[in-house]
């Protein structure tokens, strides 16, 4: 299904973004990735393999953006999971904080999605990432909250002017990824612990579980302007 088909990822040298580029090489297409750091972007190009290649990006830096695009060359697939935010109640953070999420996950997407176009075939597929924490607000980041509910509205409106690329979004619950394993071993246990207590399904989600999700939303041709929530029922509880 991905034979010959190449998929960017701003945002594939961990996590998700990884977990996506690695499943379309093992299925016959090529990725190229995106991070901030080199040793992770060069760690991940080992890991892929030949049919990779990458190069350093930050997404809150549009000229950045355009050279990782010039350098990319053509592409069929994108997908934008890359964001550096942090997050708090309204009353207790700085403006930075509040703006960050924004900045670098809204913002990010939305011009990734800008600077790919002129490199995005005709009839292209693009995944933005959300958070389900759009229809489910946490307590301690209204920002984000709404950060997650615009793109999935960004989602749509991209279907809308860009068709007949397709545009769709993932919009994941609590997911054990490399983000969650940088954080300190109690802070991760006790927020997989009370999201166990909320998801339907008792548990975090995988970032196996996560890219299947993707990679149906890239491959499957009459999927656009919708959003997916891979998230163990989390928004129903
Ligand atoms: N894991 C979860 O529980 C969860 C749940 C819902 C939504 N999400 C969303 O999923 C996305 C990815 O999460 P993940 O769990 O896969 O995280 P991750 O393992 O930390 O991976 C994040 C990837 O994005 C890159 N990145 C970070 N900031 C960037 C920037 N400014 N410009 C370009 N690349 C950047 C990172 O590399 P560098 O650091 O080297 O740049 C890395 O490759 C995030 O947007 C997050 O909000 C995650």
């Amino acid at each position: 299904m991905f034979e010959n088909k190449r998929l960017a990822v701003i945002g594939g040298t961990s996590g998700i973004g990884f977990r996506v580029a690695e499943k379309v090489v093992a299925a016959g297409g090529e990725a190229v990735i995106g991070g901030r750091d080199a040793k992770r972007l060069e760690a991940a190009l080992v890991r892929l393999g030949s049919r990779a290649s990458g190069h350093l990006v930050d997404n809150r830096d549009q000229a950045s953006l355009k050279a990782f695009f010039r350098a990319a060359g053509a592409i069929d697939l994108l997908f934008t999971p890359g964001a550096s935010y942090s997050r708090g109640r309204i009353d207790e953070v700085s403006d930075d904080v509040a703006e960050s999420s924004f900045k670098s996950k809204f913002w990010g997407q939305y011009y990734a999605v800008k600077h790919a176009l002129p490199s995005l075939s005709k009839d292209g597929a693009v995944v933005l990432m959300a958070g389900a924490y759009s229809v489910r607000p946490a307590p301690n980041g209204a920002a984000y909250g709404a950060c997650n509910a615009a793109l999935e509205g960004l989602g749509r409106a991209l279907a809308v002017e860009l068709a007949p690329i397709r545009v769709n979004v993932v919009s994941p619950g609590t997911i054990d990824s490399e983000l969650w394993q940088r954080q300190p071993e109690a802070t991760r246990q006790d927020a997989f612990r009370s999201y166990g207590d909320l998801a339907l399904l008792k548990r975090v989600g995988t970032t196996d579980e996560v890219a299947e999700t993707v990679l149906f939303l890239l491959s499957n041709g009459y999927m656009t302007g919708s959003t997916l929530y891979p998230d163990g029922g989390f928004a129903l509880r």
